[in-house]
C-alpha cells in the first residue's frame, strides 16, 4: 500500500472516489485498519468514552491524545492519520492552538489535526493551516460542546440552522480546511454542503452524499454494548465473540483443560530438582 498523503484525498474527491475512514486508538488497530487498506485514521477524542469510560468527551486532554496517537502512527504507516484535537486544547488562544496541534504532528506523527466548529474556529483555522497544519473541520453534532446542544441530537433540520451550517462549511473552506466532518446533519443538507463545497466533506450519521464517511471503531465491530445511534451499521458481533472466547478460555483452565503439552516446555528429567 503507498503512503496516503493529503494530495491522495484531494485525487479522490476529485475522481469522485469514496473516501473511508474510522477512528482507532491504539497500535494493533491501526495495523489492521491499514491492513484492511482504509485511507484515513481518525484518533477521535471519542476514545473518552470508547476507551475511557467517560459520560462524554470533555474530560479528555491534550495527552491522552498525544498517547495514543503515538500509538496508531506506529501500526499504520502508511494511512494519514488525523489527531483529534481535545476540548479546550484551541480555544482560549490561536498561540495556544497551533502549540497544541503542532504537538500532534510534532511529537505523535499525525498528518493532519481536527477541530469542532464552524464560523467562530475560522482565526484558529488560518493559524493552523498558516503553520503547515492540515485541519479537518468538524460541524453538526459536535460532542465537545453538548452541554451547549442540550444533548446529541440531529443539527440543522430548520431553515435558520440548515444556512448556518452552510455559512459555517464554506467558511472552514475558505479559511483553508481540506476537510469537515458532518455528524448528524440531515442527508440532504450534507449532500448540498457536499456539491457546494471544493473540501471534502466525511460523514457520520449525514447520509450517502458525502465524499467520504468515518465511523467509531468499537461501533462498527461491535464492541460497545450501550445504545447504538441510528446512523451505525455494525460489521461484526466482537462483544459476543470476546465473551464466548473468555467464558472457554476460563473453564479450561478451571478444567485444567488448559494448557496442553504443545503449550508448555520440557525439559530433561536429571535437571528437574529432588524433592526428596
Ligand atoms: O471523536 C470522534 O471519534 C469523532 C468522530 C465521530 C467524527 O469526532
Amino acid at each position: 500500500m503507498s503512503k496516503v498523503t493529503i494530495n491522495t484525498l484531494k485525487e479522490k474527491k476529485a475522481n469522485n472516489e469514496r473516501i473511508t475512514m474510522i477512528t482507532a486508538y491504539d497500535y494493533p488497530s491501526a495495523g489492521m485498519v491499514e491492513a484492511a487498506g482504509l485511507d484515513m485514521i481518525l484518533v477521535g477524542d471519542s476514545l473518552g468514552m470508547a476507551m475511557l469510560g467517560y459520560d462524554t468527551t470533555l474530560p479528555v486532554t491534550v495527552e491522552e491524545m498525544l498517547h495514543h496517537t503515538r500509538a496508531v502512527v506506529r501500526g499504520a504507516k502508511n494511512t494519514f492519520v488525523i489527531g483529534d484535537m481535545p476540548f479546550l486544547s484551541y480555544h482560549v488562544s490561536v498561540e495556544q492552538a497551533v502549540n497544541n496541534a503542532g504537538r500532534f504532528l510534532k511529537e505523535a506523527g499525525a498528518q493532519a489535526v481536527k477541530l469542532e466548529g464552524g464560523q467562530e474556529q475560522v482565526p484558529v483555522v488560518k493559524a493552523l493551516v498558516a503553520a503547515g497544519i492540515p485541519v479537518l473541520a468538524h460541524i453538526g453534532l459536535t460532542p465537545q460542546s453538548v452541554n451547549q446542544m442540550g444533548g446529541f441530537k440531529v443539527q440543522g433540520k430548520d431553515k435558520e440552522q440548515a444556512e448556518k451550517l452552510m455559512k459555517d462549511a464554506k467558511a472552514l473552506e475558505e479559511a483553508g480546511a481540506f476537510g469537515v466532518v458532518l455528524e448528524c446533519v440531515p442527508a440532504p443538507l450534507a449532500e448540498v454542503i457536499t456539491k457546494s463545497l471544493t473540501i471534502l466533506t466525511i460523514g457520520i450519521g449525514a447520509g450517502a452524499g458525502c465524499d467520504g464517511q468515518v465511523l467509531v471503531w468499537h461501533d462498527v465491530l461491535g464492541i460497545t454494548q450501550s445504545m447504538k445511534p441510528r446512523f451505525v451499521k455494525k460489521y461484526a458481533e466482537l462483544y459476543e465473540e470476546t465473551i464466548k472466547a473468555l467464558k472457554e478460555y476460563k473453564s479450561e483452565v478451571e478444567k485444567g483443560d488448559f494448557p496442553q503439552k504443545e503449550h508448555s516446555f520440557g525439559m530433561s528429567e536429571e535437571n528437574i530438582p529432588k524433592l526428596y
